[in-house]
């Protein structure tokens, strides 16, 4: 840390007295209990580590206690956080939890000097990733340890075995904190009178040692996200005290649940997000004092229990996130205590009881994202207490009762996107209703803005996208929530005029897939993600545009807009993330970069009319992973020089005017992460670049492929996730990806001027999944390489010169369901193997030398005979259009899910807004 010369003199001001204290006499007082050398070490160890002006008292801002630590004061039994023995004097407990402590401490630290410490707290402070004393270990009296959250790093000392009589440790939330040599089984084999156990949030790394089954005064132990390993034994749960058992967010922690036994005192058990696997035994009914039970986040199945309606006592319950079936148990309306619910994210069938709404301390509710059938419970709204109400993505049906579910005064929450409801009751003009903070009512069958919104003042997130909301949005929509709101989703609607702003935080925009017409609506200066595509916009865009200099992504595809690209709009590359002007009728030159810095990670301009060359300046965009140019009239020769961006991983040139030899590769590492490489319909020539084939590594590696979208997701305003989409041809097919699958890999060099032979080096890139050269004028024969290429579903080969035979190893390909080589000079039988005679004749037309199935001229020599399949696995008939659809690219479940790309947002940042509601009502009640 920095000192300034401000600093250095209170740190002086601070010391004089204290050496001026010693040689001073100071007035006796009959009743002084403190002694004099525990009061120095005192005064010292403030000295040495008090500092209202580290960050950490910045951040928590208690200082107040140690400022009643006078050097005047001569009893130090008497300062805040101090506790004495009443006969002996000596001081006995020292809470300085919150006290601006800062700075790195070791055994010399005069803390230690206090030998007859039974209770000793220094959480909430900042050690500086000190190791925590070994002079720890001298504190033998200790009964009481507590050091969590305050910055300590590094093996914990030994020396903390000698503190045998401890009830009570708390090491916890101190990262990088490590409990190895001694490991916890040493620690729990030494400390055997230990009451209260808290290691959360430190590096156990380790297995729960089974001897902490023998420390039988335990009443608390917390072992929440320390990485244990393997599995646990269920004596724990026989502990004859136990009350608080938390072994959540060890996500290496496996086992099943036991049977629990009568008798329990168990109040609190949190297994949630832990590698829980099995049923849920009935006999959980057992533990009758539970009043937390969080089982969240693991891989539970079956049905839920009814014997959980037994714990009476339950105040929260989670189930979330699991793979529980069945339906809600009557039973649990019994719970009456019940205050946290959560059953979404399972495959929970039926209806909700109708006696759920006799929970009435319920506040919140969160059964999303399940297969929930039927009403929601009329008598809703006796849920008096209801704060969060989360029902989204279930197929519940029936009329949508607003003006029932409105009546709840406290609720905050409020999402039932993604049902089956035929209509919609709203809530009457003067009803009084809740301040809502969040609503989701997408997918929800609305055929306009529902008119109660014009009283809510407090929302901050809105989804109303995925309905049928038609015509211009009302001019009292834009006087809604106009302070607050951040995120608002009107996506796949029929709106058709949006055109003044007055959100002034808005940060999260999203009005694609509407009507909208006119000059592109000017979002306000705090917009990140402005995402307007597919709509009826049109002139030019507007200079505004570049004032918006929070933006993260501006999608503008698919509209009417002309004109050039503001040059301007470069001054915003340094920040965007995401840029789509795909599918306008933009012209002129692409704008010239003209910041050092560019983050960007996706461009798109195709089809449009853009002219010139591109940019170099886009060799600064380090991030770069899609570049999308297709259809303009771009002359250039290949960009080399944008080998070195090592993101790249899908370069689409696709019909332009790209012309020249490819060339050599410019260094030894090029496109190390391409894997789609489309440059088709261009002009470029001399051989394929086949030392580029030896480069492209991302196509060979053999890593585990990176099964999600590619996709750009910020968190940031309310989560915002974009898909990446692009159009190549397919087994002949021009296609649409709605989505990219991660690990798909395509080069398409067709219909160019390319010469030469298709080297064997090809074979090497053996993650493809499309190869299309077609178009050419390649000559030689087909590599016997190619048949290294098993996931390969499409080959396209035609309209060149090749010659030579169909390899027969190529039926090896069991994936390939596209093949084409007409055209060529290929010669011989046609492959009767697999799937090779299943092709029509148009895969191998236009070659005067091939014969058999499916040409009609026949093989007559011997040398023409059709060769027999080499494998006999390979000569059972394969249904491919099965093997199509349940492998595939991505394409027939791209296509499909693409329709639906709201809903993973809303997950998202439901999570999180949930996540942090629920820790922080969490903490304040069972903490
Ligand atoms: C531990 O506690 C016992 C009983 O209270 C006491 O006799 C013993 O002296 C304590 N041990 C230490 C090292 O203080
Ligand atoms: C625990 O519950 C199960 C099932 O509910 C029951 O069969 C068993 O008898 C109970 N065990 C004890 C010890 O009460
Ligand atoms: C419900 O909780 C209250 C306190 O919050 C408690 O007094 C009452 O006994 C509990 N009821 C049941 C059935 O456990
Ligand atoms: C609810 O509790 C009552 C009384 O304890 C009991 O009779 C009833 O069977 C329980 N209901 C369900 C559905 O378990
Ligand atoms: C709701 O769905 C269930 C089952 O899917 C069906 O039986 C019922 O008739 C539906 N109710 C309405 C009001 O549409
Ligand atoms: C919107 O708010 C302004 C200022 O509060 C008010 O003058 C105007 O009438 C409101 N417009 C509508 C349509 O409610």
């Amino acid at each position: 840390m920095k000192r300034t010369p401000f600093d250095l003199l209170v740190v002086f001001l601070a010391i004089i007295p204290l050496h001026f204290a010693s040689s001073e006499t100071l007035p006796s007082t009959s009743s002084t209990k403190c002694h004099e050398q525990e009061r120095s070490a005192l005064l010292e160890f403030k000295q040495s580590f008090f500092d209202a002006k580290s960050s950490i008292c910045q951040s928590y801002g208690h200082q107040h206690k140690l400022e009643s630590w006078k050097l005047a004061d001569r009893d130090c039994c008497d300062w805040e956080g101090v506790d004495c023995d009443e006969g002996t004097g000596y001081v006995t407990g020292l809470d300085l939890s919150e006290t601006c402590l800062s700075g790195p401490i070791n055994s010399k630290a005069s803390l230690f000097r206090l030998t007859h410490l039974q209770s000793l707290n220094l959480a909430w402070n900042d050690f500086n990733y000190s190791q925590i004393p070994s002079a720890i270990g001298d504190l033998v009296e200790l009964l009481s340890l507590n050091l969590s959250s305050s910055t300590f790093e590094g093996q914990i000392p030994s020396q903390v075995l000698k503190l045998t009589n401890l009830t009570s440790l708390d090491l916890s939330h101190n990262h990088g904190l490590e409990l190895r040599n001694p490991s916890m089984e040493t620690l729990v084999q030494f400390l055997t009178k230990l009451e209260h156990l808290d290691l959360s949030w430190l590096n156990v790394s380790a297995p729960v040692p089974d001897a902490v089954a023998n420390l039988s005064s335990l009443t608390s132990l917390k072992l929440c996200g320390c990485y244990l390993q393997g599995t646990f034994s269920t004596t724990i749960f026989e502990l004859p005290r136990l009350q608080f058992l938390d072994l959540g967010k060890n996500p290496e922690l496996s086992s099943h649940l036991p049977e629990f036994r009568l008798g329990s005192t168990i109040k609190s058990l949190s297994l949630g997000r832990t590698n829980i696997s099995g049923n849920i035994p009935s006999s959980i009914g057992n533990l009758t004092q539970l009043t937390m039970l969080d089982f969240g986040h693991n891989k539970l199945s079956g049905e839920i229990p009814s014997s959980l309606g037994k714990l009476v006592q339950l105040s929260y319950l989670g189930l979330e996130m699991n793979l529980l079936s069945g339906e809600i148990p009557a039973s649990l309306t019994n719970l009456t205590n019940l205050t946290f619910l959560y059953l979404n994210d399972n495959q929970l069938t039926g209806q909700i009881p109708a006696e759920i709404t006799s929970l009435t301390r319920l506040t919140y509710l969160d059964l999303s994202f399940n297969k929930l059938t039927g009403p929601i419970p009329e008598n809703i709204s006796n849920l008096e207490s209801l704060d969060f109400l989360n029902l989204e993505s279930n197929n519940l049906n029936g009329t949508l009762r607003l003006d029932v579910i409105l009546k709840l005064q406290h609720l905050g929450t409020l999402v039932l996107s993604s049902n089956e409801f035929s209509s919609i009751i709203e809530p009457g003009m003067n009803a009084s209703l809740p301040n809502l903070a969040i609503l989701g009512l997408a997918s929800s069958n609305l055929s306009e803005l529902p008119i109660f919104l014009s009283y809510q003042s407090m929302l901050v997130w809105l989804d109303l996208s995925q309905n049928r909301i038609y015509g211009p949005t009302p001019p009292w929509f834009l006087n809604v929530t106009m302070s607050q709101l951040f995120f608002l989703n009107l996506s796949r609607n029929s709106i058709t005029g949006f055109t003044a702003f007055k959100w002034l935080n808005l940060v999260t925009l999203d009005l694609r897939f509407n009507d909208i017409q006119g000059l592109i609506p000017i979002p306000p200066k705090s917009i990140r993600s402005y995402l307007v595509s597919n709509n009826k916009l049109s002139g030019e865009i507007s200079l505004e545009m570049c004032q918006l200099s929070f933006i993260r992504m501006l999608d503008l595809s698919k509209n009417k807009l002309y004109g050039v690209i503001p040059p301007c709009l470069s001054n915003l590359s340094d920040g965007l993330f995401v840029l789509s002007l795909h599918g306008n009728d933009l012209y002129g030159r692409f704008p010239q970069l003209q910041n050092d810095v560019c983050g960007l990670r996706m461009i798109d301009v195709s089809d449009n009319q853009l002219q010139g060359s591109l940019p170099r300046g886009l060799a600064n965009c380090s991030n770069l992973e899609f570049l999308n140019i297709e259809n303009n009239q771009i002359v250039d020769i290949f960009p080399s020089w944008m080998g070195s961006l090592s993101y790249l991983k899908v370069l689409i040139l696709h019909s332009n005017r790209f012309h020249g030899a490819i060339g050599e590769p410019e260094a030894h590492e090029q496109f190390p992460n391409l894997q789609i490489v489309d440059l088709s319909m261009n002009n470029f020539s001399g051989s394929l670049p086949s030392e580029y084939f030896d480069m492209w590594s991302a196509m060979k590696d053999h890593n585990a492929d990176d099964v999600d979208y590619m996709s750009f997701y910020t968190a940031f305003g309310g989560g915002t996730e974009y898909d990446y989409s692009m159009t190549i041809i397919n087994k002949g097919i021009l296609m649409k990806y709605e989505r990219i699958l991660g690990y798909l890999n395509v080069i398409d060099l067709s219909s160019n001027n390319f010469i030469g032979e298709i080297s064997n080096s090809i074979g090497s890139l053996t993650k493809l999944h499309m190869l299309n050269l077609s178009n050419n004028a390649l000559t030689g024969s087909i590599p016997l390489s190619l048949a290294n290429l098993t996931r390969l579903e499409s080959l396209d080969l035609s309209s060149n010169k090749l010659s030579g035979v169909i390899p027969l190893a190529l039926a090896q390909l069991d994936f390939l369901a596209f093949f084409n080589v007409s055209d060529n000079h290929l010669s011989g039988p046609i492959p009767q193997v697999n799937q090779f005679h299943t092709f029509e004749n148009d895969s191998y037309g236009g070659n005067l030398g091939l014969c058999g199935v499916p040409l009609t001229k026949k093989c007559r020599n011997l040398v023409e005979a059709p060769p027999t399949p080499p494998f006999g696995a390979f000569a059972e008939e394969i249904d491919w259009k099965i093997v199509l659809m349940g492998f595939g690219s991505g394409l027939v479940i791209g296509v499909v899910i693409g329709l639906n790309t709201t809903s993973k947002i809303e997950r998202r940042f439901l999570r999180f807004y949930r996540g942090w509601q629920q820790r922080r009502m969490h903490q304040i009640r069972f903490v």
